[in-house]
Formats: C-alpha cells, sequence, structure tokens
C-alpha cells in the first residue's frame, strides 16, 4: 500500500529461459520471472496503481481481461510500453468477484507475446461474499490453472509455425499448466475449486474428469453464477475462464482432461486441422488417504441485476467473416468503430456466417449476458457474466450488456477474436464511451 492507500504492484516484462521438458532450455518472457506471471489478488473498493516496466527488448502492452475500468488504463494497443519504460495505470475495483488475467495486447503482435509466456491470473474479491462458503485457500484447496498448449522445437525453443493445413494459428502438442508440463496435484480437502484459464493462442479445450464424474461450476469469466450447477464436460475457447469445484475422494486418482472438441458445423478435415479431435491429458489429480472434510457448496451464490432486453436502445451487428474481418473490414487503428453511450443498454448480435473455422468474442470494458445462441436460451452454464464467448461455425449470439461509467470520448475499447492469429490478422475493432 502507497502513502494514498493504494494498493500497489510492480510487474516487469522479462525474458528468460525454462526447462519445460527435461534437458530442454525454452527461451520465453515472463512478469516477474521467465514464464508468466505472480498471481494478482484485489478486492472490491480497492484502489490499485500497477507499474509495468518493459525490460524485454520489444515494444508490448499489459491488457487486464475482464476488468471494468477507464479506457486508458486498459493495456490495449494504444498503451504500448517501450523497451526501457514504465507504465503506471491505475483504477478502483469495481466489480463482483471474478477469475480474470492479464496479458500483452499490441496490435499485430499478440499471438507471439502471449505464446512466449507474458500473462498471469488476477483475482477479484468481494468483501460482501466473505460469508459465501467456498474453497477459498489459495494454493490448497483454490487452485489457478492456467492452460496452454506449445509447441517445441527439437532444441526446445517454441515452434511458433501455424498449424499448416488449419487456420486458427498455432495449436501445440504439448501441454503446460501453470508453466508446467506433465503436472499434478495432491489434493487434502474433499472438495477442490479450481480456476481455469484457457490462456492458450487458439486451442479449445472440452473439460471434464477421466472417469466422467460431475463437477460444479460455479462462476464464469467475470463472475460467480446465481447457483451452482452440476455438468461432466465444459468447453473453453481462448480467453475463457471457468470456476468449478470438484469432490474428491480419499487416494482418489484422478485426471483432469481435455476430450475432443468436435466442433459443430466443420467437417471431417476443418475438424482435425483445428484440434476437433484432440485429447491432452491436462492435470493429475491425487487424494489424500485423509481429506479434511471441506464445508458443503452453497445452493445460492449471488444475486444477478440481469440487464433488460427491454431496455436496450441498440442493436448493433457484428460479422465474423474468413480469419480477419469484423463487418468486412479489418481493425485499423485510427477508426473508431462505433460510440456507446454511457446509461444505456446495447444489444449486440454476433454472426458467422461462413464455415470452415471457429470463432470468439470478447469485449473489454463491459461484461455482457448472453441472449441467446441461434435463438435458442443459452445453456445453463452460460447463464452468468462473459466477457468471451464462443462463436461456432455459421451461428449467432446475440449478447446484452450496460454501459455505465468511463465516459472517454479519446481512448477506445477494443472487441475481438481471441484466436489470436485472427486478432492480429484484424477481426478487431475499437468503441468509445461518450
Ligand atoms: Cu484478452 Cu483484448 O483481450
Ligand atoms: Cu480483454
Ligand atoms: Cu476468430
Amino acid at each position: 500500500t502507497d502513502d494514498q492507500g493504494r494498493k500497489v504492484f510492480d510487474l516487469t516484462f522479462t525474458a528468460g529461459e525454462i526447462e519445460f521438458i527435461e534437458g530442454q532450455r525454452t527461451e520465453t518472457w515472463g512478469l516477474n520471472g521467465p514464464y508468466l506471471s505472480p498471481t494478482l489478488r484485489a478486492t472490491r473498493g480497492d484502489e490499485v496503481l500497477i507499474n509495468v516496466d518493459n525490460d524485454v527488448e520489444e515494444d508490448t502492452s499489459l491488457h487486464w481481461h475482464g476488468m471494468h475500468l477507464p479506457a486508458a488504463m486498459d493495456g490495449g494497443p494504444h498503451q504500448m510500453i517501450e523497451p526501457g519504460d514504465t507504465w503506471s495505470p491505475t483504477w478502483t475495483i469495481n466489480q463482483p468477484a471474478a477469475t480474470l488475467w492479464f496479458h500483452p495486447h499490441p496490435h499485430g503482435v499478440t499471438a507471439e507475446h502471449v505464446y512466449r509466456g507474458a500473462a498471469g491470473m488476477f483475482i477479484l474479491d468481494d468483501p460482501d461474499l466473505e460469508d459465501l462458503e467456498l474453497p477459498d485457500t489459495y494454493g490448497v484447496d483454490d487452485i489457478p490453472l492456467i492452460i496452454q498448449d506449445k509447441k517445441f522445437n527439437n532444441d526446445g525453443s517454441l515452434n511458433f509455425d501455424k498449424s499448416i493445413f488449419g487456420n486458427v494459428g498455432i495449436l501445440g502438442d504439448e501441454i503446460l499448466v501453470n508453466g508446467t508440463h506433465g503436472p499434478s496435484f495432491e489434493a487434502t480437502s474433499s472438495l477442490v475449486r479450481f480456476r481455469v484459464l484457457n490462456a492458450s493462442n487458439a486451442r479449445l479445450y472440452n473439460l471434464g474428469f477421466n472417469d466422467n464424474r460431475s463437477y460444479t461450476l460455479i462462476g464464469t469469466d467475470t463472475g460467480l453464477l446465481e447457483e451452482p450447477i452440476y455438468l461432466n464436460r465444459l468447453l473453453l475457447s481462448p480467453g475463457e475462464r471457468a470456476e468449478i469445484v470438484v469432490e474428491i475422494e480419499p487416494e482418489d486418482d484422478l485426471i483432469l482432461r481435455s476430450f475432443e472438441p468436435n466442433i459443430n458445423g466443420l467437417n471431417f478435415w476443418e475438424q482435425r486441422f483445428n484440434g476437433g479431435n484432440d485429447t491432452f491429458d491436462i492435470l493429475t489429480i491425487r487424494g489424500n488417504e485423509q481429506l479434511v472434510d471441506s464445508e458443503p457448496l452453497p445452493s445460492k451464490l449471488v444475486d444477478i441485476d440481469w440487464p433488460e432486453e427491454t431496455n436496450a436502445v441498440h442493436t448493433r451487428k457484428f460479422e465474423l467473416s474468413g480469419t480477419g474481418w469484423i463487418n468486412n473490414e479489418p481493425m485499423d487503428m485510427n477508426r473508431i468503430d462505433f460510440a456507446a453511450t454511457k446509461d444505456t443498454t446495447e444489444i449486440w448480435e454476433i454472426s458467422h456466417e461462413g464455415g470452415g473455422v471457429y470463432h470468439n468474442f470478447h469485449t473489454h470494458l463491459i461484461h455482457f449476458a448472453i441472449l441467446d445462441i441461434d435463438g435458442k436460451d443459452p445453456p445453463e452454464h452460460l447463464r452468468g457474466w462473459k466477457d468471451t464467448v464462443f462463436i461456432p461455425p455459421t451461428s449467432s449470439v446475440r449478447i446484452i450488456a450496460r454501459f455505465e461509467d468511463y465516459v472517454d470520448p479519446e481512448f477506445p475499447y477494443m472487441y475481438h477474436c481471441h484466436i489470436l492469429m485472427h486478432e492480429d490478422r484484424g477481426m478487431m475493432g475499437q468503441f468509445v464511451v461518450v
């Protein structure tokens, strides 16, 4: 804490080397270390100040994905940090408890910078939820899982080649969790909460357990659900998060796995070259002989004040096409695509006419609710606050959000596909709030 009562964090972009696989050295980037970053944590109401130093040899930026904050603090492509410089955004945390993250966002090279490993988790707490009995001991029964796929060359260096016949960019054949290859976790309690983040460039994960046991979803991208729901598969596209709680038995021998995503709307070859048939073990979980009995999960989590469709003053259309356009044009750093008005509600209709590839859609600043997918109510597991949503081939998704504050006619916020090669190719646009 500084003398103005702000919670201060110092992060430094660092180039380094890691031995992910025995005997192989891999050159990487991280924050305050060679790969990934320390987890940041703050509480609703905190004023934070983050000093971001650039100690690598390229211009980059650091974006707070999922954070509700002024555009000038957002860390998008308009807040570049030159080598040797420090950028010090400050804002007040004003949003529900959630699992957010941060990563570089320089225009045109986000995929490369994220792939090198400069990213981390940002956990937000809410003092109003202190009485909610959820597993919350970090590292014991509240575990971050940052899932990434990587491809390594024979000498251990990162392979940046795009999937040859696919059209989503880099798809790796090795999985890292929190920067560890072949990870395992010793559970010491009967319930374990995992904060799962898909921090991959392009890959989809369809998460479940090897014995098909069901687990509980308690939170989506930017907040807890109203009530826990039970499932045994969950699809996470790049940038999405899920908070899940798993019941562990003594001496359990469990594997968290990504099963074939089998993407609707892709043909045999498109499926194959875009990871649709891939299966990966993500994490081995072993239960101790004796487990601490966790409090049972509450049946009610939070109240959500949903935006009302009848209040919407605007319906905007975003048509994703090819691998780099929205509404028939690529991103232009000097073009503001639209202005939203403070104190209004908008509906955004994101559609993807073409087939052959999948997309998702992420927007900065706002948290949205999903109204419908191809005209149908969203499945239960998507009825929570979101900032990123999967857009299957030939589908159309409607979302709704309120614009409540942070008027700034000058600095824009981005919206884009979070398949990073698509974003870099221009499947991105910018809006301001007036
Ligand atoms: Cu996670 Cu605009 O990004
Ligand atoms: Cu973002
Ligand atoms: Cu895309």
